[in-house]
């Protein structure tokens, strides 16, 4: 898989640096929350304005979709168009799926502007396609010739959403272990300003691990997925963004380590000690974890669409020893139910 160029900058890069004919797909809601983006977005010839969200990512919209760019670019050059996507997640994954399709393949610079973007979805060459309520059911792997990382877009985001970014930092951070994980685990406060001093390391931890199976053929990429398999559960049933959702997931997943003895009690709480560990459990977590057998059947729905399900009752699900150090095994959907009946008892108890 080709390796992207990273760039970090603190404002927007000059057209002559991404390419020669561009096409700019960005978030609509881009120009009103930043003049230096609109400013520059009128310098592109040609743009395509789309609305963040998972409907951005339907299948059943797609023909609408391609059928204007097609129509855009018609008098392009498939081996001199660069696509130029700007957006957090949801754009990311439609805008590089279009590059990876259009003219069979053409050049592509992903510019994130969400935290959850910056640190974890624009690399890593994934693009996707939602089918009905199944998320990311079609998609490429079609890594950015560039991607560009804009201090003053990022910072154009409400400082609100920091904490969105913070789950897949944290995800990252507890994979890697060593000097990240230490770092960040002395923070007292997830900012703006905390999550672009640790970007380029988290970038660089998660290339690390898609470069040793970039295609997810060996499975270890799978370990990516730490937090995720409860995560995507919350995120579905209660509507919640995706990193908020992580922090709950990774919670539940080092309880659920603990619980296995693959993490010891003390590993457990020397994290859930750290500093940061305010940010990663929340009072909220009680009221999400339900044991009422009908939220219990949603919630078994919810893990069997998983799509990183192997037989039709068991997940790979990504457990932490310490950090730096994962287990990946096979559990039953049921065994997940089961324990987060416990968790929440647990809880109850004290
Ligand atoms: N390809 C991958 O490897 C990968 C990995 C993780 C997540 N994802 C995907 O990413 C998506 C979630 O990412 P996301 O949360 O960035 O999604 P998003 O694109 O839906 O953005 C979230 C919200 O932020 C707004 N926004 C964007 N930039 C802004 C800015 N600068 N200021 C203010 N608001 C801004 C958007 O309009 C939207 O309302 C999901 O679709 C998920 O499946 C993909
Ligand atoms: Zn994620």
């Amino acid at each position: 898989m080709k390796k992207s160029t990273l760039l970090f900058t603190s404002t927007l890069p000059s057209l002559s640096e991404l390419g020669e004919e561009l096409l700019l797909i960005h978030d609509e809601i881009l120009p009103r929350k930043s003049t230096a983006f609109k400013k520059w977005s009128q310098k592109f010839p040609l743009k395509y304005a789309v609305k963040a969200g998972e409907s951005l990512k339907s299948v059943d919209h797609f023909p609408q979709h391609i059928r204007k760019i097609v129509q855009l670019c018609e008098n392009a050059s498939s081996r001199r168009l660069t696509i130029v996507v700007v957006g957090g997640g949801s754009v990311g994954d439609f805008g590089g799926f279009v590059a990876s399709i259009l003219k069979r393949g053409v050049k592509l610079v992903h510019i994130p502007s969400t935290w959850l973007s910056a640190i974890d979805s624009a690399h890593g060459g994934k693009t996707a396609l939602n089918v009905g309520s199944a998320k990311n059911q079609i998609g490429t792997f079609y890594p950015a010739n560039k991607i560009v990382l804009c201090r003053d877009l990022l910072f154009s985001q409400p400082e609100a959403r920091a904490f969105e970014g913070f789950g897949e930092l944290l995800k990252i951070s507890l994979l890697q272990g060593g000097a990240l994980w230490q770092e960040l685990s002395r923070e007292f406060e997830i900012t703006s300003a905390v999550l672009w001093k640790y970007l380029a390391r988290a970038i660089d931890a998660k290339n690390k691990v898609v470069a040793k199976d970039p295609e997810e053929v060996t499975g270890h990429r799978h370990i990516l997925n730490l937090g995720h398999t409860v995560g995507h559960v919350l995120e579905s049933y209660y509507q919640l963004p995706h990193g908020i959702s992580i922090n709950y997931g990774l919670d539940f997943a080092l309880r659920y380590s603990v619980q296995l003895k693959i993490m010891s009690a003390v590993e457990h709480q020397k994290i859930s000690h750290a500093a940061v560990a305010g940010y990663m459990l929340s009072p909220l977590r009680d009221d999400l974890f339900q044991t009422k057998a009908s939220v219990l059947n949603d919630f078994r729905k919810l893990l069997l669409s998983d799509k990183k399900k192997t037989k039709s009752q068991t997940l790979r699900f990504v457990f932490l020893k310490k950090p730096g150090q994962c287990v990946v095994r096979e559990v039953t959907v049921d065994d997940v139910l089961v324990e987060i009946c416990r968790q929440k008892e647990e809880e109850l108890n004290g």
